[in-house]
């Protein structure tokens, strides 16, 4: 670590206590900022690893209205659920609060209230939608009416689900309530801002020449905020349920949940550790680094930075490693689309697989661009990385050693050239993991270690000790010896990223601490040294739980593509006469057969009343011929005749269609006599 730092407190952006915790959450996050906080520990460097839940917000409100709950009960279940998922994972928070404790009730309010008695905030009155019938403001989130793109109905006052735009609640047709659906007016209301554009040349100064180190994504993000020019930004809003705003007058207001969230970092630190949290916070050789997604970066690196320098005790951020997002199989993931995979239920279908899905996350990790997880990838890392690469070095040197000499470590004799190569390839492992993790590249570390584990297998295949323990044992004893000191390499270089996995190891090894000061070396394991009853690291997965995984997810997309049709907008209206002119009637069908180089048309020949005819109908796929013979039926029978796939059709039988496109025959209610006219 930089010497003008002594300790180095990293924040993990709060998860939203509006539903559970999802793969992209680890990815973006968690497990990037577990591996930093493991790796910076395992250097005894003094860590503190901050998280906790977000449980403000009007998502959480829209969540307990739904449920028929109040927003403390949405938030207790989800903060629980979301605790023990990162508990599950390994994730190693020394600290996780949440937004609703009374420690940060009471440092937001301070918060607010010093900026406010300091005349930081600016006070500006606007017209915001109110309902007069529920006597609330509503927030964007909250009003729901016509697209003015697409004109679907039910686009919010923020964007439009269904066409993607971006919107303002001015742009759309006829605002509603989205719960109660009453209509809205406009009315003045007053809020709190923040300058952010006072702040606009200290900003450029910080960000811009100072910490050009940041990533590219990060630093370019703030540049186009700030070349775009910053506004002042309202840290309030009309809305119950929140922290109240400490003002006299301030009634039926509450903080904004972007500005009491991230305080959160504090108030968490603070409750957790009532007589440290200070230093943490307030030292000048305190090192703040931000875990973030990139929909948070200007939240983290412009707003949450101007509220600290506003406050003026707190020191400001080193770094904010952002990622870019994880897609799953190809689209964004969603919790209110249900397209995510959750960490609960990833661990019920695959239990004691936590390292699995690290390793995963880790090696995919979106950290210069977005990036897709898919199943099938999962499944090919799984076997072919860490199956056939990992666990196979490591279960090849413990056999050995336990078949050759008892699972005891055997003595290292004089070493061959091939033992100098590969030993060559491994003993700068400690600094090129560490430049990496220092520069926050964690796929690349990752890499690395896994490299460890190639050369082991290069290692044995070249010196094939299983033939020299027909003529050398004392040549077996040193390939063997060289082979266990790279096992325990392996060990200590995953503890970052799989600790359950070198937990594991380190058993097998029969040692229980993991010194990352001994990575490269080549004495960690004396001879002599027994060694524990070794067991398979890691397992292959096979095709069939892989196969449930992707059932379920087309299972979700069909739903989603249920739940998001909408009726066709009403045709143009027709008068009395025009709808005369239809001859619709009730007919009988007498024979039915498939017509030859189409799968979609049956040929029907109809008793219509009057004589036969025939009617082609597109409904193959979802009836059989013969089934249908007897079945009465509805066509209009006076539609100019066509000719379909070379038959000539004389009328059209009446269906209707399904979302899914599926069809299905309108039939009478009650036995009629074919020829009945339909009225
Ligand atoms: N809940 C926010 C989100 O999920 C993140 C809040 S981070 C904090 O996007 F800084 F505000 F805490
Ligand atoms: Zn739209």
């Amino acid at each position: 670590m930089d010497k003008k730092f002594k300790r180095t407190l990293v924040t993990t952006a709060l998860p939203y206590a509006n539903g559970p915790v999802h793969i992209g959450h680890l990815a973006g996050v968690y497990i990037p900022a577990d591996i930093y906080c493991r790796y910076l520990r395992l250097k005894k460097e003094p860590v503190l690893m901050i998280g906790g839940s977000d449980e403000h917000g009007v998502p959480v409100t829209i969540r307990a209205r739904k449920e028929g709950c109040t927003p403390q009960d949405v938030v207790d279940r989800y903060h629980s659920l979301i605790k023990k998922s990162f508990d599950d994972f390994g994730i190693s928070f020394d600290a996780y609060g949440r937004t609703t404790s009374a420690t940060h009730r009471q440092l937001a309010s301070e918060f607010f209230r010093k900026l406010y008695d300091e005349g930081k905030f600016v006070k500006i009155k606007s017209d915001q939608y109110y309902d007069e019938q529920s006597h609330e403001f509503l927030t964007d989130r909250n009003i729901e009416g016509e697209c003015p793109r697409c004109h679907s109905q039910g686009a919010y006052g923020d964007q439009c689900e269904r066409c993607g735009a971006t919107l303002s609640p001015d742009e759309l047709i006829n605002p509603k309530n989205k719960l109660t659906g009453n209509p809205l007016v406009k009315r003045a209301t007053e809020h709190w801002y923040l300058p952010l554009d006072q702040y606009q040349p200290w900003l450029e100064k910080w960000i811009l020449e100072e910490h050009k180190e940041w990533r590219q994504n990060v630093y370019g993000q703030c540049k186009s905020w700030l070349d775009s020019g910053l506004k002042p930004r309202a840290v309030t809003r009309d809305l119950n349920w929140g922290i109240p705003v400490p003002v006299e007058g301030a009634e039926g207001k509450v903080l904004y949940v972007w500005f009491d969230a991230p305080i959160g970092y504090i108030s968490n630190t603070k409750e957790a550790f009532p007589d440290e949290w200070e230093t943490w916070w307030k030292s000048a050789d305190t090192r703040l680094i931000h875990f973030i997604g990139k929909d948070n970066i200007v939240f983290h690196c412009i707003i949450f930075p101007v509220m600290l320098k506003a406050e003026g005790t707190y020191v400001l951020p080193d770094n904010v490693p952002s990622n870019e997002f994880l897609n799953l199989e190809g689209e964004k993931i969603s919790t209110s689309r249900n397209w995510a995979v959750w960490l609960h239920e990833y661990l019920n279908d695959f239990p004691g697989k936590q390292d699995v899905l690290r390793y995963v996350l880790t090696a995919n990790a979106p950290e210069t661009c977005d990036n897709d997880f898919t199943w099938k990838g999962f499944q090919v890392r799984n076997n072919s990385e860490l199956v056939a690469i990992y666990g196979n070095f490591v279960n090849r040197a413990l056999q050995l050693t336990k078949k050759y000499f008892d699972g005891k470590v055997p003595e290292r004799g004089s070493l061959e050239e091939i033992d100098k190569a590969a030993i060559a390839e491994f003993v700068n492992i400690k600094g090129e993991i560490e430049s990496h993790l220092d520069q926050f590249r964690f796929r690349d570390a990752l890499k690395a270690a896994m490299n460890l584990a190639r050369i082991g297998n290069k290692y044995l295949a070249d010196t094939e000790p299983w033939k020299a323990a027909k003529t050398d044992m004392g040549r077996v004893a040193t390939i063997l010896n060289i082979s266990l000191q790279l096992v325990a390499n392996l060990a200590i270089a995953f503890e970052p990223f799989l600790p359950f996995s070198s937990a594991r190891l380190r058993k097998m090894l029969n040692i229980e601490t993991a010194d990352w000061n001994a990575l490269g070396s080549l004495d960690i394991l004396n001879a002599g040294w027994q060694l524990a009853e070794p067991e398979l690291l890691f397992d292959k997965i096979p095709d069939p739980p892989i196969e449930a995984q992707l059932e379920r997810l087309a299972r979700i997309k069909e739903e989603n593509r249920l739940a998001a049709w909408q009726a066709e907008p009403q045709k143009p209206i027709v008068d009395f006469d025009t709808f005369l002119k239809c001859d619709f009637r009730v007919g009988r069908v007498l024979e039915c057969k498939k017509i030859p180089k189409s799968d979609k048309l049956l040929q029907i020949l109809i008793d219509d009343g009057m004589e036969k005819r025939i009617i082609v109908s597109g409904i193959a796929h979802y009836y059989n011929p013969d089934d249908l013979v007897g079945k009465q039926v509805c066509f209009i029978a006076n539609l100019a005749p066509r000719k379909l796939k070379g038959v000539e059709s004389q009328g059209m039988i009446l269906t209707a269609e399904n979302p899914d496109g599926s069809l299905v025959l309108i039939t009478p209610g009650g036995d009629v006599v074919p020829g009945s006219q339909i009225k």
